[in-house]
């Protein structure tokens, strides 16, 4: 061929092509988490039999995940070539950093390491159809939008959490949840593996912790604030032997997710005393619990016990690769250490001050064991009492204060606060959720997560390692249940700990994860889907009030009725918000063009005497439950029944209050009435009384300790008044014997209702 016709050629052949490029309309991928920097660059990748992908022994794993990921959800079988390359860059600063470079000829993956390279991969599959997840694409060639992403974690230790104590799921679903982690880039499984109600691990040193702990003959029906307790009379329970401990964490590593165990200690070990009643302070017979909370027989001081725990976790350590294991710590009362001989002559011997500090020494001696295995420890907050054992990693669970201890003490730290971590709490409020442990964790408050607390300068926010959500089993028996309390929220952890703080998206992200729902229908994963729910707020001005509604995702279309009926395709359009002089219900749903979307939000509003008024509270609502803030409590609506931290219930921790409701003027009233939660296994408690000061006169109220899960009070005071006082002390620090004994109780107070 002559040069002119070369020339020639290529001028055709580029004009084709950008014919081609010009018809072609980009779309933004949907990454989940979201990726640093992103660049979409013309044309397209096409991938079908004549592509190839070749990797070099150290890319082995991301490699071959890549290979089997499109040979086994597609018909298309990949070639030698190099079409798909895996290059290792030593200039990539990030261990787990990549550039993906998607060219119309080649897709080239920049990595400095092998999990540098698996997270370029599963970029890449989130970029392919999600029906690559099932082997349910039909085409045999598929384009793939040229760009360039560099990428890079913001957190090393980028976790989830799965308690297997209260409830136990399958080695598949376990893999199934690892599977999970590594496509949403996360690296950490926290498994924990001993609890009051089961131990799950084979000891072969032991083996009554097989016959014995891993069983309990019951189970708990509802939830543990409903009274009396009843139980389901069926024997439940199970181990994972050894061998399936191996493959689990041998199918972690080819994803690069470490497997950190929990071995708890020296609490929430009722289970391995029923077994060996030697390990507790009395040496009496205890069962495996039946029914959730915190268990007063712990492990005893004494060196049998000791003995035992080393031996349990030389068979641990050499089961698990990971750096760290997690010893648990939280969570332990001291009531049977105060009345135990050993345990009191412990501290003598050791010079120790009281309880809390024979706590450190059984942690410290724990931690130099297993540091002498080559080991580190992670811990609960608690591990601070009594002062930190000396190389210990801390998860913050009770807020982020252990952490900010941690951190100036230079100690490294996980975040896991219930605020925002914690996946067993309500995602919605709606009344059909299955029944939860309490609280309420929306997928926005998830999103809204920063793993460094504010309180923590540079230096020593360089101790935040990381983040996890937690799974908590008590309510959960299922595996598609877990499934349905862990996504859409572990998809919002996942941007938590990987996407950069200050670039994150909510509106953007509830898009993303709309796309995202396909995927994970083909990955057969039972996600809640609360996008298309409806939120409602109360606007108040001098006087006037109205209800605004909102959707999470945005640009969606609501339908919204006043009369009590469920609203349909023909209902009312909102446009603003909805004018409120009276009492009234507001029922709304999300609907496209034919369909309702969501489920229907209804809303009573009840107009008393100070609704829109002032309010005024001595001490800030807690960050983490400031609900609408102290106006929320003068609304006109109520907050639900089991989730005090949705926006109507506002939270105080140890905190005295006083309130004040100036009503503008001298109004006749006849009744107050507000509710308290008593969520006591939350460590919530309902004060012990109030004072109410009116103008001109003064009450003062005792309650029983009531045991309701919420506290309703009710006064009628027929008076003239314009001020309202309320003097609430706090219930005080959590006595012995109760749920969260030795803590600060929290106080959770909803709607004040004047008539
Ligand atoms: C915990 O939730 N007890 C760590
Ligand atoms: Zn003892």
């Amino acid at each position: 061929m002559s040069f002119k016709k070369i020339v020639a050629l290529c001028v055709f052949i580029s004009f084709l092509f950008s014919c081609k490029s010009e018809e072609y309309i980009p779309e933004t991928p949907q990454i989940i988490p979201a990726p640093a920097e992103l660049t979409i660059n013309k044309g397209y990748f096409v991938l079908n039999n004549d592509v190839g992908i070749t990797y070099e022994d150290p890319f082995k794993i991301s490699g071959e995940f890549l290979k089997n990921f499109i040979e086994n959800g597609s018909t298309i079988e990949l070639k030698d070539t190099n079409d798909i390359q895996f290059i290792m860059d030593d200039t990539i600063k990030h261990q787990e950093g990549y550039t993906l470079d998607i060219q119309p000829y080649q897709i080239i993956i920049k990595a400095k390491t092998d999990r540098g390279a698996f997270y370029a991969v599963q970029t890449l599959r989130q970029v392919l159809p999600t029906e690559f997840e099932n082997h349910t694409i039909s085409e045999e060639k598929i384009s793939i939008q040229c760009m360039t992403i560099t990428d890079a974690p913001q957190f090393q230790y980028r976790g989830m959490h799965l308690d297997v104590g209260r409830h136990m799921f399958s080695v598949d679903f376990i893999k199934k949840y690892i599977d999970a982690l590594a496509m949403l880039k996360m690296n950490t499984f926290h498994w924990h593996l001993t609890e009051d109600q089961g131990w799950r691990i084979e000891i072969k040193t032991y083996p009554k912790l097989q016959e014995i702990a891993a069983f309990r003959e019951e189970t708990l029906i509802g939830h543990y604030s409903d009274q009396p307790h009843q139980f389901d009379g069926k024997r439940y329970g199970g181990f994972y032997t050894q061998e399936q401990v191996k493959a689990i964490v041998a199918y972690a590593e080819s994803r690069h997710v470490t497997v950190i165990p929990e071995i708890e200690l020296p609490g929430h070990a009722q289970a391995a005393i029923a077994a060996y009643p030697n390990l507790g302070c009395t040496g009496e017979q205890v069962e495996v619990a039946t029914k959730w909370g915190v268990f007063e027989h712990i492990y005893c001081s004494k060196d049998e016990t000791f003995e035992f725990l080393e031996n349990v976790l030389d068979e641990v350590v050499a089961l698990f690769p990971s750096e760290y294991i997690h010893i648990g710590g939280d969570e332990a009362p001291k009531t049977k250490w105060k009345t135990c001989n050993q345990c009191q002559s412990r501290i003598k011997t050791e010079g120790l001050k009281d309880e809390h500090e024979l706590q450190n020494y059984f942690i410290t001696r724990v931690e130099t064991y297993l540091n002498s295995k080559g080991k580190q420890i992670i811990g609960w907050d608690e591990i601070l009492e009594g002062g930190l054992a000396p190389n210990a990693t801390v998860m913050s669970w009770r807020g982020t204060k252990g952490a900010i201890e941690a951190a100036k003490q230079k100690h490294h730290v996980v975040m896991t606060p219930t605020s925002h971590c914690y996946f067993d709490y309500y995602q919605s409020t709606n009344p059909n959720e299955p029944t939860a442990i309490g609280g309420f964790l929306p997928l926005e408050k998830v999103y809204s997560f920063n793993p460094i607390p504010e309180e923590l300068n540079k230096d020593e926010a360089q101790y935040i390692l990381g983040a996890q959500g937690n799974i908590w089993t008590e309510y959960i028996p299922t595996e598609t249940q877990v499934e349905y309390m862990a996504f859409p929220r572990m998809l919002a952890m996942s941007e938590v700990v990987w996407s950069k703080n200050e670039t994150k998206n909510y509106t953007d992200f509830t898009k993303r994860v709309e796309h995202f729902n396909t995927r994970l229908d083909a990955l057969d994963i039972n996600y809640a889907n609360h996008l298309y729910e409806i939120s409602g707020a109360l606007i108040s001005d001098d006087d006037t009030s109205a209800y605004a509604l909102s959707t999470t995702i945005d640009d969606r279309t609501i339908r919204y009725t006043l009369d009590g009926s469920a609203p349909n395709i023909t209902s009312e359009i909102y446009k603003d918000p909805i004018p409120v002089n009276r009492s009234q219900t507001i029922k709304a749903a999300v609907f496209d063009s034919e369909n309702q979307l969501g489920s229907v939000f209804s809303e009573t509003i009840n107009y008393h005497k100070a609704v829109g008024k002032t309010i005024t509270i001595n001490k800030t609502p807690h960050r983490s439950y400031s609900g609408s803030g102290p106006e929320g409590l003068i609304n006109g609506i109520s907050g639900s029944d089991s989730r005090y931290g949705d926006k109507e219930w506002l939270g105080f921790w140890g905190e005295d209050l006083e309130i004040i409701i100036d009503l503008g003027e001298e109004t006749y009233i006849d009744a107050i009435e507000t509710r308290f939660h008593n969520g006591n296994g939350q460590w919530i408690y309902a004060p012990k009384g109030m004072i109410i000061i009116l103008d001109d006169k003064e009450f003062e109220y005792n309650y029983s300790n009531s045991t309701d899960l919420i506290l309703n009070v009710e006064y009628k005071l027929v008076s003239k008044t314009r001020y309202i006082k309320f003097i609430i002390p706090n219930y005080g620090t959590i006595p012995d014997g109760k749920q969260g004994a030795g803590n600060k109780a929290w106080t959770f107070i909803d709607e004040i209702i004047i008539n």
